[in-house]
């Protein structure tokens, strides 16, 4: 089941923060990820994507039968220059023993209809050049790359209506 993040359970928010961190370190290595953001930033940057005063944003959990949360992704309508006003898949994790199993695939689902439903017309999300997990995953939902610069790529797709 994918459901948005309880914002009022401390838990969850520290869960996803900590699962941010996993994902820094698997991305970009011990060294580099589990230096770049103390964990009170991450669990701020979590409670950030939910306050309607800084962001429109969520959080989307998968929870299996038990209540396990098996992953997250986090998702905000973002601005630039270039591309104006998109939906941003800020990130995605899916818990190591439950990887290939579509969780990530029903993430992406669950993120467009979300994004559709705020009126976005394009869809993105960046990550390293090297992270063909992600790559491909995006690729087969339809994302291809417009933009690659110091080893980051960035993945978008045009939103039906
Ligand atoms: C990248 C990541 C989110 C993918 O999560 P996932 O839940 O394993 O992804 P899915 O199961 O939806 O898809 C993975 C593969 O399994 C396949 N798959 C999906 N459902 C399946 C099923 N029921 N049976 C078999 N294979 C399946 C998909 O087709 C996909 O194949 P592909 O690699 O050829 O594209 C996960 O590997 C992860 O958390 N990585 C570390 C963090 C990270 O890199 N985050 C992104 C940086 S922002």
């Amino acid at each position: 089941m994918i459901r948005p993040i309880n914002p009022d359970s401390p838990s969850e928010v520290e869960l996803v923060a900590t699962r941010m961190r996993l994902t820094l370190i698997e991305v970009l290595g011990e060294e580099v990820g589990g230096s770049m953001y103390t964990m009170q930033w991450l669990v701020e940057r979590v409670r950030w994507h939910l306050d309607p005063a800084h962001c429109i944003g969520t959080v989307l959990l998968a929870e299996d039968e038990t209540g396990a949360i098996l992953g997250h992704t986090i998702l905000r309508v973002q601005s630039d220059d270039e591309v104006g006003e998109h939906g941003l898949f800020s990130t995605f994790y899916v818990d190591p023993a439950h990887r290939g199993k579509g969780v990530a695939t029903a993430f992406v689902r669950a993120g467009e209809a979300w994004m559709r439903d705020q009126g976005m017309k394009q869809a993105m999300t960046y990550t390293a050049t090297n992270n063909s997990r992600l790559r491909n995953l995006m690729e087969s939902q339809g994302y291809g790359p417009i933009l690659e610069k110091n080893d980051m790529v960035v993945l978008a797709k045009q939103l039906a209506s």
